[in-house]
């Protein structure tokens, strides 16, 4: 089976319309607001991508576009402003920053009620402590797809490929938190083969176009594709899909997969922000 990201993505935006529409009607539409550094081509796309599905579910958004050679005091500035702004619910600042600066800094000034990317680490120690609150949307959106596919974490080997503060370290809380045994290889996993053989849950965050063969795939796997690749003018995802999709009991396209999904997740947690600080306000 071909797992339909942009399908299931729809149901989030659906739910999180109503959502959204409810805290309209108390006055309190809910505002994203997106930080760019730089001119990164990629970035300003997802960014693009992220406000289309603002407008679809009837969130309000805003860019914030920063010179490249902005400094993180700049950026923290920016940052604050938007901390202090009633009609801003969720603040997303797209990574990477340019020459790789260490945006740590500038996640931990985002006011945490705010952070729907879930990587402040007032929200990264919660997640690990086990209360999930607001967490990072594209392990989300495939813990959600899994419930949604009605595949249950318990007692499941799950390996994760990738261990990035965005995905991989997350993603392996969030499925610790549901009893699962996850492990978690990278580049420096000696056989990675003989790990992901095992995976009855299978989620590739590497960024290594064709990394996963078909003969790495478990029989009756289901396997998520994060990455995000071009290759030859085409997107293509880190699992040889045709071969995967042989064994495979599901697997995620690129494009098309795992993408909308998180894109859904944001709009879904951008709601969950606002109204938790519509509350938090009522009291
Ligand atoms: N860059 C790649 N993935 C992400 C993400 O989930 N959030 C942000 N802000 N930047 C990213």
């Amino acid at each position: 089976m071909i797992i339909d990201g942009k399908a299931l993505a729809s149901e989030v935006e659906a739910e999180t319309r109503v959502r959204v529409e409810e805290l309209a009607a108390l006055g309190q539409r809910p505002g994203l607001a997106t930080i760019i550094v730089g001119e990164n081509p990629a970035s300003a796309m997802y960014v693009r991508i992220k406000h289309s599905a603002c407008d679809r579910v009837g969130i309000r958004s805003e860019n914030v576009n920063l010179p490249e050679d902005a400094g993180i005091d700049e950026i923290i500035e920016t940052i604050r402003d938007l901390n202090g702004r009633e009609d801003v619910n969720g603040i997303l600042l797209q990574l990477p920053l340019p020459g790789n600066r260490d945006p740590a800094l500038a996640m931990a000034a985002i006011d945490p009620a705010k952070d729907v990317d879930g990587f402040h680490p007032f929200n990264m120690g919660s997640l690990l402590a086990g209360a999930e609150r607001l967490v990072p949307c594209t392990p989300k959106g495939i813990i959600w797809a899994l419930e949604r596919l009605g595949v249950d974490l318990k007692g499941k080997e799950a390996v994760i490929v990738g261990h990035s503060n965005v995905v991989g370290k997350p993603l392996a809380a969030m499925m610790l938190n549901r009893n699962a045994t996850v492990s978690v290889c990278h580049v420096f996993t000696r056989d990675l083969a003989a790990h992901t053989r095992k995976a009855e849950i299978l989620v590739v965050a590497a960024g290594v176009p064709g990394l996963i063969k078909g003969d790495m795939v478990r029989p009756g796997a289901y396997v998520f594709d994060v990455g995000i690749n071009r290759v030859e003018g085409k997107t293509v995802g880190d699992v040889e899909f045709d071969e995967a999709l042989l064994v495979a009991a599901a697997v995620t396209p690129v494009p098309g997969g795992v993408g909308p999904l998180t894109v859904s997740m944001l709009m879904s947690q951008t709601a969950t922000a606002a109204k938790m600080q519509e509350q938090m306000n009522e009291r």
